[in-house]
């Protein structure tokens, strides 16, 4: 059986990846050091799949900790989710997000080399493609000019990897750029458990339903489209979760030193149609009032999702409502979140 480290394996997309895996027939070893995950997930983890997985409590930016578990495993390939992810926070400190993300990757990535493990999939993002609007995005499009300190972790991470591939073309790497994942595991047993008040639509749409946050602020309805507010394609985390199932296959078959693939479902759905959505899951309205626009979004934002379904045979399986019901029954279990 084939042994996956899960860097960042306890975090939201993480831990709907391990279940994937483990479903998939993959032996599965995490590696978190909790900063944005509660250790509750792997009590939720081993009664959803009746195992208990090997679970390190390690920085990856401590190389002699990541060594550790690369001596004491057999590893055969990486998924390295590890990363701070909050847009906002990381314009307010920046120099955390590029030590934590550039240096917890560079230094997977060395041992990697050093214990001959050759292939690694790394979360790249949709922010990637920067303020452009030539939709669909195409693994083609032109990377952009990114417009925060997070973001430019991707696109610089992106360049590191392409580059160590370059000078070291027995690794296959595989660079997946998400577009936005929401939803929860069917079970309402793990879902997306941001702590304070959330930034993103659906965690916030969430909090609105459940009763803790009073009112949703829709940002902007005069843009170019058709209802006024903003296109996203919100992709099921359990749909994003088996796309790296098909990765780490994938990594198997190609000769391709590095691959780049964006797992989306092709389809815009914009806040009011997410609103409207969200309402038909929980049964009940969802306060909103309309605000300006948050600085730094653009109006439409999609995958083209041709190459994922050419190549890793991958195409997502669930739509907004399914989403919604996953993301409600979630929030409905979990009101104030996973305790630590
Ligand atoms: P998350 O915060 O829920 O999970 C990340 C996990 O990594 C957390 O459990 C955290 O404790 C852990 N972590 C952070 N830094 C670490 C370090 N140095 N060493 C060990 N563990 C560390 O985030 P997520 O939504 O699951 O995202 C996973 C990855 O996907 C991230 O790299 C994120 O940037 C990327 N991504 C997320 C989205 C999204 O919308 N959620 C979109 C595009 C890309
Ligand atoms: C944001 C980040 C992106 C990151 C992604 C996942 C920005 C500019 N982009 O994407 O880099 O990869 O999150 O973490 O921050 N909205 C509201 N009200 C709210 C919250 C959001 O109307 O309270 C709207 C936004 O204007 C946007 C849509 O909902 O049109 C989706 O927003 P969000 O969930 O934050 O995702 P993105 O902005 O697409």
């Amino acid at each position: 059986m084939a042994t996956v480290l899960v860097t960042g394996g306890n975090g939201y997309i993480g831990s709907h990846t391990v279940i994937s895996l483990s479903e998939n027939g993959y032996d599965v070893i995490i590696a978190d050091n909790l900063i944005n995950s509660k250790m509750e997930v792997q009590n939720r983890l081993e009664k959803i799949t009746g195992k208990r997985f090997k679970f390190y409590k390690a920085d990856c930016c401590d190389e002699a900790a990541m060594r550790r578990i690369f001596e004491e495993n057999s590893i055969d390939s990486v998924i390295h989710f590890a990363g701070l992810k909050a847009v906002g926070e990381s314009v307010k400190i920046p120099l955390d997000y590029y030590q934590n993300n550039i240096v917890s990757m560079i230094t997977v990535a060395r041992l990697m080399k050093e214990f001959d493990v050759r292939k690694l999939v790394f979360s790249s993002s949709a922010t990637v493609y920067g303020m452009s609007e030539d939709v669909p995005f195409t693994e083609e499009s032109p990377l952009g000019v990114c417009t925060n300190p997070y973001g430019w972790t991707k696109w610089m991470l992106e360049q590191v990897l392409k580059d160590f591939a370059k000078a070291n073309p027995e690794m296959k790497i595989c660079l997946l750029r998400y577009f936005n994942p929401v939803g929860a595991h069917e079970s309402g047993l793990i879902g997306e458990d941001p702590r304070g008040i959330p930034n993103n639509l659906f965690p916030y749409i969430s909090k609105v339903a459940g009763g803790t946050l009073d009112c949703l602020t829709v940002f902007g309805d005069d843009y170019d489209t058709p209802d006024g507010t903003c296109l996203r394609d919100y992709i099921h985390v359990v749909d994003l979760a088996d796309g790296h199932v098909k990765a780490i296959d994938y990594l198997d078959k190609t000769d391709d030193c590095v691959s780049v693939f964006n797992i989306g479902t092709g389809k815009g759905t914009s806040v009011k149609e997410a609103v409207a959505a969200f309402e038909k899951a929980c049964g009940h309205e969802i306060k909103h009032v309309f605000g300006p626009r948050r600085p730094g979004d653009i109006a439409v934002c999609y995958a083209s999702t041709d190459k994922a379904y050419r190549l890793l045979g991958f195409k997502a399986r669930y739509n907004i409502d399914d989403m919604c019901t996953s993301c409600w029954k979630w929030q409905s279990m979990n009101p104030e979140g996973l305790s630590d």
